[in-house]
């Protein structure tokens, strides 16, 4: 007797779930409209950038950001994804160089290795800019510099085969993306 009450129970229950699977969706969705302070700061954000998918796209999938309240925030949780992104994609850029055979295409890698290297103090100067309200923008554009060198030379020698073209894509978005925010302007 009780076991069919909690049989039928817990059949109407997995019947009920897709309702109220979808019903607290539906909350947490009004929930996250209704959050302003946040939303408002990513739409601010994400509009005045000229990498707005891109932007809305890093900041949509990342849970922290919902804390953001600050373009201090955004910035330290951007500066933090494009430190970690760079760290796996310098340990590619040596691997794939180290690992070809091919001596005109490795003359290649290995240019754009020495960029990657040289990268590494441009993050640390984000890194220092963004504790001590440096300059973010120049910081930025010095950091891409050098993925723009690299990205120079598959464009010299288009006959190379380039291993990382979407790494560098992503590497350029993410330092634009630094700099719009920190030259939104902001009111508030
Ligand atoms: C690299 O950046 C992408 C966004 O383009 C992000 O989803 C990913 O988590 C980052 N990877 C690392 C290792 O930080
Ligand atoms: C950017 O690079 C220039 C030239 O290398 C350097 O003088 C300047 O200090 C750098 N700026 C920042 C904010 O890192």
């Amino acid at each position: 007797m009780g076991r069919s009450i909690s049989c039928s129970l817990s059949s109407s229950l997995i019947f009920l779930l897709p309702y109220i699977f979808l019903f607290s969706v539906n909350l947490f969705g009004t929930n996250l409209r209704a959050n302003h302070d946040t939303n408002e700061l990513i739409q601010k954000v994400c509009d005045f950038s000229n990498v707005q998918e891109f932007c809305y796209k890093i900041f949509e999938n990342d849970p922290r950001t919902q804390w953001a309240t600050t373009k201090f925030n955004l910035e330290d949780i951007t500066i933090q994804l494009v430190y970690s992104n760079y760290t796996k994609i310098a340990r590619k850029v040596l691997t794939i160089t180290s690992y070809e055979t091919n001596s005109e295409f490795r003359r290649i890698y290995r240019s754009c290795l020495h960029h990657y290297i040289l990268l590494r103090s441009d993050l640390e100067n984000l890194v220092h800019a963004l504790r001590f309200q440096g300059d973010l923008d120049q910081a930025a554009q010095n950091a891409s510099s050098h993925i723009l060198a690299c990205m120079n030379y598959f464009t010299q020698y288009s006959n190379i085969p380039n291993p990382f073209a979407h790494d560098n894509t992503n590497l350029v978005y993410f330092f634009e993306l630094i700099r719009n925010i920190y030259l939104t302007p902001l009111q508030s």
